[in-house]
């Protein structure tokens, strides 16, 4: 089979440079230069980056920001793209995860990019391909490209991360989103307060990173906080378990007088897909104070700086 890399070392087979796995073990200052490159990102340059290099995208679970933003930031670069969902294509018909990938990489792929309900499945890709494996998502696990557009997306505001306070709001255990936050946001001494009940925030999430607290309340949860997340109910992954979404609604939905407790220049943030009348209101999801609509317009530089970033083209996409 072709494309297996083993390192010199051991038998483990090595992940190529340029691999964006996962936030947990980025340096702050690598994290700070990929947020500088997207800053430099020009959708509109001559001789793009990526001209003649094939990015696939392998979607195993819906998506319509994360797949989209990631074939425009492709296609910004100069790349070739394919989309290849689990509907459709042989994985309906029983292909393995890595049968494949290897297929993927036999046509071409210059970069992988993959959502997968399992965690770990992009890592388990990267170790058996020679190419970089982008993570656009692995079960409960990590989300990093978006994570690191939610930092893009405060950066413009808030000019630091360093020593903010960040509240988390809804259903974090099932959260990929909210794990990736937590590790970037921790890594620049953010204060971050989970909010949830506890079917969505069990007491052991505390010791998810140093710093976070857990709050059953929401009012307390987004009192003088600088920045409010909002995630939505993942009922794909409850798993049989039973929730009242009336007493959810009741007691965690953020409405604008909840709102108002925060910070008077709070950014209101949900990465999507939000859920109207149930973890907020149409009134907050629209609010002067919602930066829902510019986190997904980052989100195309941002992942045009990962996908740069993957072939080593320079902090500016050169
Ligand atoms: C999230 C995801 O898929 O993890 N959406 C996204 O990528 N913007 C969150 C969700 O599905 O609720």
């Amino acid at each position: 089979m072709i494309a297996i890399r083993k390192d010199q070392t051991s038998n483990i087979p090595a992940i190529a440079p340029g691999s964006l796995l996962g936030i947990e073990h980025m340096a702050a200052a690598e994290i700070m230069s990929l947020l500088k490159a997207a800053a430099r990102m020009n959708p509109r340059r001559s001789r793009p980056p990526l001209r003649g290099k094939r990015v696939l995208l392998l979607f195993y679970e819906p998506s319509t920001r994360t797949r989209s933003s990631f074939e425009i930031a492709a296609k910004s670069l100069g790349a070739i793209t394919t989309l290849v969902q689990s509907s459709g294509s042989s994985i309906e018909k029983g292909e393995s995860l890595l049968d494949t990938v290897y297929t993927l990489r036999a046509v071409g792929a210059d970069i992988l990019v993959i959502r997968h309900p399992n965690a770990g499945a992009p890592l388990l890709a990267a170790r058996h391909l020679d190419i970089p494996v982008i993570n656009a998502g692995d079960g409960m696990h990590e989300h990093p490209s978006q994570a690191l557009l939610d930092a893009y997306t405060i950066l413009r505001h808030k000019k630091t991360l360093n020593g903010l306070h960040i509240t988390i709001v809804g259903d974090i255990y099932h959260s990929r989103v909210a794990r990736s936050a937590i590790h970037l946001f921790s890594k620049f001494g953010a204060k971050i307060t989970l909010c949830g009940p506890a079917d969505f925030l069990p007491e052991l999430a505390a010791s998810l990173a140093p710093g976070l607290h857990l709050s059953r309340t929401v009012e307390d949860a987004v009192r003088g906080a600088d920045a409010v997340m909002v995630l939505r109910v993942q009922k794909e992954r409850l798993a049989g378990k039973k929730i009242s979404l009336q007493e959810y609604i009741l007691k965690y939905q953020v409405t604008a007088e909840r709102l108002k407790l925060a910070k008077k220049d709070a950014l209101l943030m949900h990465p999507g897909p939000i859920v109207r009348g149930l973890e907020l209101t149409s009134e907050v999801a629209d609010c002067a104070q919602s930066v829902i609509v510019e986190e997904v317009q980052n989100g195309v530089p941002v992942r045009m700086a990962i996908l740069a970033r993957a072939l080593g083209k320079g902090k500016d996409g050169r």
